[in-house]
């Protein structure tokens, strides 16, 4: 546990203190985007033929341990059909992150607007901006190469998250726990995924390794923008913060991890089907481990007491953080 600071004096050192460690990662997260970075047009040898999409192709297919890919209704598809259902949730979860991206560059920019000359943060937020530019042009190029129907976002959702670029002009640490609330979700998925071996395309596998490198900085500088700010808050607006973070990452959990609507549609994928790989356990179980990470920060920040505690499992996402360290105050 923290202890406190007995004096003014100690109390303005630690503040200094934290704003150098806060500061010095910003100074690593820009190193690394200079010394690491892909360009989807560049270092993505689209035209290769070990890379091309077809359709049909088996290295598409769900494997067994999939939720979808474990129902007897799969299984029992002719092999075309498993791959072409298998691409097209690829497809999908890319088209979904290039527009939650999309909403993300599009607040980033407001954020940076009304930043101060000499603020540490308008470099990093332009590196970042600059990387989901080209995580945007790989994943449409994807989506394109399949030459499927791929929509992303159902509409009303979509048109609802046109806010969502806005959020920085009320509240920035509410726009971070939504960066967190999409960035945290995909990357559980694609981390999960490749870990597992079920990425078995070599196009796939290349963009999804690109993603995670260049996510975890992503998500890093959010994670300590919100342990640098969330302390400084005053007591009303962290309370209201702690209300509405489990409504953010109940809604944009479940947005990464639906079935998409127009490939049920498609290939005509019974309810109980649906049922049985959505809505069971162990589906469950994965909304409420994909924000995991969040949670625990939000714990770590003092953002979680009994009202929001509720709402948390409200939207299916509560399990015991897991918190390293006290709240801050
Ligand atoms: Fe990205
Ligand atoms: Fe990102």
């Amino acid at each position: 546990m923290t202890k406190p600071p007995a004096t003014l004096a100690e109390e303005v050192r630690e503040k200094v203190k934290d704003r150098r460690s806060y500061e010095s990662v910003i100074d690593r997260l820009n190193k690394a985007s200079v010394d690491k970075h892909w360009e989807a047009y560049a270092d993505i040898p689209w035209d290769d033929p070990e890379l091309q999409v077809d359709p049909v192709d088996p290295r598409w297919t769900l494997p067994p341990t999939d939720r979808l890919g474990g129902t007897e209704w799969y299984r029992s598809q002719p092999v075309e059909i498993q791959a072409r259902i298998g691409l097209w949730r690829v497809a999908t979860a890319m088209k979904i992150g290039l527009q939650f991206e999309n909403l993300l560059k599009r607040g980033l920019l407001t954020y940076a607007y009304k930043l101060p000359n000499g603020s540490p943060e308008f470099r990093y937020v332009y590196h970042e901006t600059t990387e989901e530019c080209h995580h945007g042009m790989m994943f449409q190029e994807f989506v394109n190469r399949t030459g499927m129907p791929i929509r992303g976002m159902p509409k009303a959702l979509s048109a609802v998250a046109q806010l969502a670029p806005s959020i920085p002009r009320l509240d920035t640490e509410l726009f971070f726990v939504f960066v967190l609330g999409g960035e945290d979700p995909i990357d559980y998925v694609q981390r999960t995924n490749l870990k597992a071996g079920h990425i078995q395309h070599p196009l796939e596998e290349i963009i999804l390794k690109i993603h995670i490198a260049e996510e975890a900085r992503h998500i890093s500088f959010a994670r300590h923008y919100l342990k640098h700010r969330v302390p400084t808050m005053g007591r009303i607006r962290r309370k209201v913060l702690g209300i509405l973070t489990p409504v953010v990452l109940g809604v944009m959990a479940r947005i990464m991890l639906s079935p998409p609507g127009p490939m049920v549609r498609h290939f005509k994928i019974p309810r109980s089907v649906v049922r049985e790989a959505y809505r069971g356990e162990a589906a469950r179980a994965e909304i409420r481990d994909c924000v995991g990470k969040v949670r625990d920060l939000a714990a770590e920040l003092g953002l979680i007491d009994n009202v929001s505690k509720r709402i948390w499992h409200l939207f299916g996402i509560w399990d015991k953080p897991n918190v390293r360290h006290a709240p801050a105050r």
